[in-house]
């Protein structure tokens, strides 16, 4: 059975993701924690590529390569961490030719969202707003499955429902009959956003289904990924906002046996003084300006300052510099003191 083999393949061991964030996992971002992960010795077992919208046509060539330039190097991230595409889009054929082409561009895997709450993207009927069409769900996720060639999985990424969880068993119903090959679920409903709590408990139901179901939301610390694997009933797990904010979380889930409850008691597997060096690779980063890349450092550092608590000193220093070089100047006075 395909979906068997995938598991063999993919699923031998409990899994740990890096989730897709648009504007926050980018390409450059993905580079830095897939291989703090690998530093660690528990590297990410694959990451999921910011969501690319699909409209009109198949996507030319080089926006796959804008939002997944991995495509280029074995679609590996520089510590060898495979990256998947995903796609959002509503138009069932549409989406097959893209994953197709994504599938000939070197895509090792496609990911199919219904989890975005973005407005724009909702009212143009993408996202999360086709929770509430099982229907549409399954023409998508099957054409894109029959189309892609056998050996590349195609998965998708949920929310619980749209406002509420009435159409939980249509959900599911609908992923079982599309042939996905496994299934994310961020264990929230698009209203309840981001905002605490996940409803972990709420994925169980799903274990049903005979493909591997991945558990996500509100993650932040190594006890709370232990309470959601076992209130969700599955080992596998893909860390979000938590990942960004204690980039070794992924490291410490796993060497979490004593089940800590105190989530400030964060066992420090990466130190402050550790992360400097990949912070100002962070700065050194490829990115569209200066001004860009700094912006997108000080949203980092901001998550930060919730993990380390020396991430607040050097934000107090630098929260209105707009030099790059000042920037890391601070960042290396930061260990000195
Ligand atoms: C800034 C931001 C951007 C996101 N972009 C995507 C995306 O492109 N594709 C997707 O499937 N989920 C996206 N998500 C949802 C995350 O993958 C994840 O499901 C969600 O953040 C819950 O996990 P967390 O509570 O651990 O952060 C995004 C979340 C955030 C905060």
């Amino acid at each position: 059975m395909k979906s068997m083999s995938f598991s063999n393949k993919f699923f031998v061991n409990p899994v740990r993701l890096l989730a897709p964030m648009e504007g926050l996992t980018d390409p450059l971002m993905r580079q830095i924690l897939t291989q703090i992960a690998s530093d660690l010795g528990r590297p990410y077992d694959w990451s999921v590529s910011e969501f690319i919208r699909i409209t009109q046509h198949v996507l030319p060539a080089h926006v796959f390569y804008k939002y997944v330039p991995e495509l280029n190097d074995d679609a590996k991230t520089a510590s060898g961490t495979p990256i998947h595409v995903q796609l959002l889009g509503s138009e069932a054929q549409l989406m097959a030719e893209n994953a197709t082409y994504a599938a000939e561009l070197g895509a090792p895997a496609i990911d199919i969202n219904f989890g975005c709450p973005a407005k724009t993207v909702n009212s143009h009927r993408g996202g999360s707003v086709l929770l509430d069409e099982p229907e549409t769900m399954y023409q998508i996720i099957s054409a894109v499955r029959q189309a892609v060639p056998a050996h590349i999985p195609v998965s998708a990424k949920i929310r619980l429902g749209y406002t509420d969880t009435s159409q939980m068993d249509d959900i599911r119903g609908a992923i079982v009959a599309s042939g996905a090959d496994w299934l994310t679920i961020h264990a929230r409903t698009k209203t309840q956003g981001y905002k605490p709590p996940a409803y972990w408990d709420k994925i169980q139901s799903f274990n049903a289904l005979d493909i591997p179901v991945i558990a996500n939301g509100e993650i932040w610390t190594a006890a709370q990924a232990n309470d959601c694997m076992t209130q969700a009933g599955t080992p596998h797990l893909m860390l979000g906002r938590g990942a960004v904010t204690r980039p070794d979380l992924v490291a410490q889930v796993d060497n979490d046996t004593e089940n800590s409850t105190d989530s400030v008691e964060n066992t420090a597997t990466l130190l402050w003084q550790d992360l400097i060096a990949h912070q100002i690779r962070f700065l050194e980063g490829a990115a569209k300006n200066d001004v860009v890349l700094v912006g997108r450092y000080k949203q980092w550092l901001g998550m930060l300052t919730k993990g380390y608590a020396e991430a607040q000193i050097v934000w107090e220093g630098i929260k209105r510099e707009k030099n790059k070089a000042v920037i890391i100047s601070a960042l290396q006075a930061s260990v000195q003191e």
